[in-house]
């Protein structure tokens, strides 16, 4: 078993009967939904799930899940997803993956969010590994990105492909993946990002996460916020 399917069967242990429980995206989700679907075969685990992504819902679906649309409830138990970065403070860099506005709006809406990471997704600051996905609405993209860039950002659209190879989310919208100076902190990129216009959601994720669960010498090590 490698380090993502051990934290992913460790949280999907748990979850407990009845919960509404968030899907992310990423290989990582992918281990926990395939978990979760086990436990609802052979224990009986009886849970919903909404799913962050398409291809999460897909899979959910495909493994007899219940899955309930995403625009049919209000709040949910526990979000359980990946991220890309994680610093000391519990902020996250996500969105990869095309659907970080669905995936922050599920880890705001849930009374939980575990985090699932092994060692090498701990930082010292956002950014140092990956460059900071932003969503944009196409038809403002350039004046979006001049905006950015005046913020001493440098970058330009996502050009790989999504499942459907389309260079776009699965709402029509770009990503511009935008590379900041490391002397400007991840609370002040937040608060900035958040408030360019154009910008429709970005993937710092500031003061979401309640559990932080990595993998350490093949032990899970919880760290609640
Ligand atoms: C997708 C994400 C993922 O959670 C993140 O990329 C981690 O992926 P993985 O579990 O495959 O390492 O934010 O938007």
């Amino acid at each position: 078993m490698n380090d993502k399917e051990r934290v992913a069967h460790y949280a999907a242990q748990r979850v407990k009967d009845g919960m509404l429980v968030g899907l992310g995206t990423g290989s990582t989700a992918n281990y926990f939904i395939e978990e979760l679907a086990r436990r609802n075969r052979e224990e009986g685990l009886r849970v919903s799930v909404v799913s962050s992504s398409v291809v999460s819902a897909m899979k959910a679906q495909s493994l007899n899940l219940a899955l309930v649309g995403f625009d049919t409830i209000n709040r949910l138990d526990v979000y359980v997803d990946g991220a890309d970065e994680v610093t000391a403070d519990f902020t996250l860099l996500k969105g990869r993956g095309f659907d970080l506005v669905r995936e922050k709006i599920l880890a705001r809406a849930a009374d939980q969010f575990w985090v699932l990471i092994d060692p090498s997704k701990q930082v010292d600051r956002i950014g140092a590994n990956y460059p900071i996905p932003v969503e944009v609405m196409p038809f403002a993209w350039q004046m979006v990105k001049r905006s950015l860039e005046l913020l001493g950002g440098r970058g330009d659209l996502r050009q790989t492909t999504n499942k459907d190879g389309l260079v776009m989310t699965s709402y029509g919208s770009l990503v511009l993946d935008m590379v900041f100076d490391a002397g400007l902190d991840s609370k002040a990129l937040n608060d900035r990002l958040s408030n360019t216009p154009g910008v429709i959601e970005h993937g710092i994720f500031s003061q979401l996460a309640s559990a932080v669960l990595c993998v350490i010498d093949g032990q899970v090590v919880e760290q609640r916020v």
